[in-house]
C-alpha cells in the first residue's frame, strides 16, 4: 500500500479499525511516527541490553519473544540481513527456522512462492523474506497469515536496511531535518537506496545523488520523489530550480506540503548547494541486476573525503563492500558503517517485537500511519489477458507465480500530464501512456473499447472489475472487443 503522509489522515480514517496483521514491504508502509516508535524501542533495548564496552552492540538477551518463531526465507545470498534478524529473534528469547538456500528447498522442485508462504505461515509467527524478483515480498504478504517483512526484493526496496540507516544517522546527528546526504554508486539497481531516498524525503533531508555513469535513480523513483514526496530539484551548478532529470542536481524536500513555501526561493538555493554534507552513503555495483558485469564505478577513498564539504560527513554503507569503499577509511573518525551494521540487531528486535505486539505501552497501531487504504483506485486484471507489468523482473512476470499473481495496478492520476498512469502494485514501476501503451479500456459487459484512462480513474472502485485494460487497440480487437464508436479512427499498434 502506498505511504500516506500523517497530515493526510481524516478523522474518519483515524477511527477506522486497523488490520491485525501488518506487513512491512516498503518503507512507505510505515508512517514517520511509527518509524520514531521503532527507534524509541530500539534505543530502549540498547540501553537495557548493550554490551558494557561497545555501546552500539547488543550483548545480552531478554525473554520478550519467548516461544515465538521467526522464519527466514531467503532466495538470495545474505549475511547481515538474515543473521541480524535471527540474532534479533534469539536476543528476544525466541527461535528461528531458516530456509537460506533455494537449491535445497522445494523452490528447486518448482514450488511457487505463494504456496511456500502459505505453508511457512503455519510454522512460524513472523517471516522475513528475500527474493530476486521485484514485488515478491508483496505477493508473499497476500498469501500469508502472519506478518511478512521484506528483507530485499530484487531492486525494489529494502525497508529494514533503511531503518538501520536512519537509526545510525539519528544516533549521530539527532534529527534528519535539514540534513544533506550524498548517495554514491548504483542508484538504479540498489534497493537499499530506493527505500532510503523515500525516507529521506519524508523526513525533510536534502539528497545529493552521485550516481555511477548510467546508474541514476530509476525514472519512477525520481518522479515519485518530485510528484508525491514534495521534493524539488535544484541544480548544483547554477543553484536554480530544475524541471527534472536530476543528474547534477539535489532533491530538496519540505516535510509537509504547506512547508514548501519554507524552501528557499531560487536566489537562496546557493546556500543549500554550499551546505556541508552530513553523510556520504556508498553502495556497491549491483552486478547481479545488470547484464554487464563490469562498469565504470566511483570509489570513495581518503582523497574524495578530503573535500572540505565532506569534512564532517559520516561515511555509511549498507555492506557488503567490494571495491567502491577504500579500506583505508575504516580508521577514519567519520566511518560508521560497522556501527550501522551492528544496529541491525536492536532495530530488528524493535520491529519484530512491535509487529508481534509484545510491548504493553508501545505499538505500531496506536498511530494511524502506514497501512492506509490506497490513495489510488486499484485495478485487478483477470489472469491471462490484458496489459502486463512493464518490468520484466517483476514477480508477476515469473512463470512460477503467474497463476497466483494477477496483474494489479494503482490507477494514478498524473496531474502534470493530465493523464493517468498505471503503477504495478507489486514492484511499483509505472506504465505511462506513450507510443507503446495507449491504454485501451475494454468494457467486458458491452464488449467495446475506448482510449485513455482518464475516465477510468473516476470509475467507482467496484466497477473497475468490469474493465480490462489493453496496451493497444490491436490487442483489444484480438481479444474480441470492438471500438466504441464505429468509424472513429482507431490507434494502431
Ligand atoms: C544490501 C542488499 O542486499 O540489498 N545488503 C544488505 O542487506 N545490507 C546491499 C547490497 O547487497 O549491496
Amino acid at each position: 500500500m502506498p505511504w500516506r503522509p500523517d497530515w493526510a489522515y481524516s478523522t474518519a480514517l483515524m477511527t477506522k479499525a486497523l488490520p491485525p496483521t501488518r506487513h512491512i514491504i516498503s518503507i512507505n508502509d510505515l508512517s514517520n511516527k511509527e518509524i520514531e516508535t521503532i527507534f524509541e524501542v530500539a534505543q530502549g533495548l540498547l540501553q537495557e541490553l548493550a554490551d558494557r564496552n561497545v555501546h552500539y552492540r547488543i550483548g545480552r538477551s531478554t525473554d520478550l519473544a519467548a516461544k515465538s518463531v521467526l522464519a527466514s526465507l531467503f532466495y538470495e545470498p545474505s549475511t547481515r540481513t538474515r543473521l541480524s534478524f535471527e540474532s534479533a529473534m534469539l536476543r528476544l528469547g525466541g527461535a528461528n527456522i531458516t530456509s537460506a538456500d533455494p537449491a535445497v528447498s522445494s523452490a528447486a522442485k518448482g514450488e511457487s512462492l505463494a504456496d511456500t508462504i502459505r505453508v511457512i505461515s503455519n510454522y512460524s509467527d513472523i517471516v522475513v523474506i528475500r527474493h530476486p524478483r521485484d514485488g515478491a515480498a508483496r505477493l508473499a504478504a497476500e498469501y500469508s497469515q502472519i506478518p511478512v517483512i521484506n528483507g530485499g526484493d530484487g531492486s525494489h526496496e529494502h525497508p529494514t536496511q533503511t531503518l538501520c540507516d536512519l537509526f545510525t544517522l539519528r544516533s549521530k546527528k539527532k534529527s534528519l531535518k535539514n540534513m544533506k546526504i550524498a548517495i554514491s554508486g548504483d542508484l538504479k539497481g540498489s534497493r537499499t537506496i530506493h527505500s532510503f531516498v523515500y525516507a529521506l524525503a519524508r523526513f525533510g533531508a536534502t539528497i545529493d545523488p552521485l550516481p555511477a555513469p548510467g546508474m541514476e535513480l530509476p525514472e519512477h523513483v525520481d518522479r515519485r520523489l518530485r510528484e508525491e514526496f514534495h521534493s524539488r530539484i535544484v541544480s548544483k551548478a547554477a543553484g536554480r530550480s530544475e524541471a527534472g532529470g536530476a543528474i547534477d542536481a539535489l532533491y530538496v524536500t519540505a516535510d509537509q506540503p504547506h512547508q514548501l513555501a519554507l524552501i528557499p526561493e531560487p536566489e537562496d538555493y546557493g546556500f543549500i548547494v554550499q551546505k556541508k554534507t552530513d553523510a556520504v552513503y556508498v553502495t556497491r555495483f549491483q552486478k547481479e541486476r545488470w547484464a554487464e558485469k563490469e562498469r565504470p564505478y566511483p570509489k570513495i577513498d581518503a582523497k574524495f573525503m578530503r573535500d572540505e564539504k565532506y569534512s564532517e560527513a559520516s561515511v555509511m554503507h549498507p555492506l557488503p563492500r567490494v571495491n567502491e569503499l577504500d579500506v583505508s577509511l575504516d580508521k577514519d573518525r567519520r566511518a560508521i558503517y560497522f556501527q550501522q551494521a551492528a544496529y541491525g540487531v536492536p532495530v530488528r528486535m524493535a520491529l519484530i517485537s512491535l509487529l508481534l505486539h509484545l510491548h504493553k505501552n508501545k505499538s505500531l497501531q496506536q498511530y494511524p500511519g502506514g497501512f492506509a487504504e490506497p490513495q489510488h483506485p486499484v485495478y485487478v486484471q483477470p489472469i491471462g489477458t490484458g496489459i502486463t507489468c512493464g518490468n520484466a523482473n517483476c514477480i508477476v512476470c515469473d512463470p512460477a507465480e503467474r497463476q497466483y499473481a494477477a496483474n494489479k495496478f494503482y490507477i494514478v492520476e498524473d496531474e502534470a500530464r493530465q493523464r493517468c498512469k498505471l503503477r504495478c502494485v507489486y514492484c511499483e514501476t509505472d506504465i505511462n501512456e506513450d507510443a507503446a501503451a495507449h491504454f485501451v479500456m475494454a468494457d467486458m459487459t458491452r464488449k467495446i473499447f475506448s482510449f485513455g484512462l482518464t475516465s477510468l480513474a473516476r470509475v467507482a472502485a467496484e466497477r473497475l472489475r468490469h474493465f480490462v485494460i489493453y496496451r493497444t487497440a490491436a490487442e483489444a480487437t484480438a481479444a474480441g472487443f470492438q471500438p466504441r464508436e464505429t468509424g472513429k479512427k482507431a490507434h494502431t499498434g
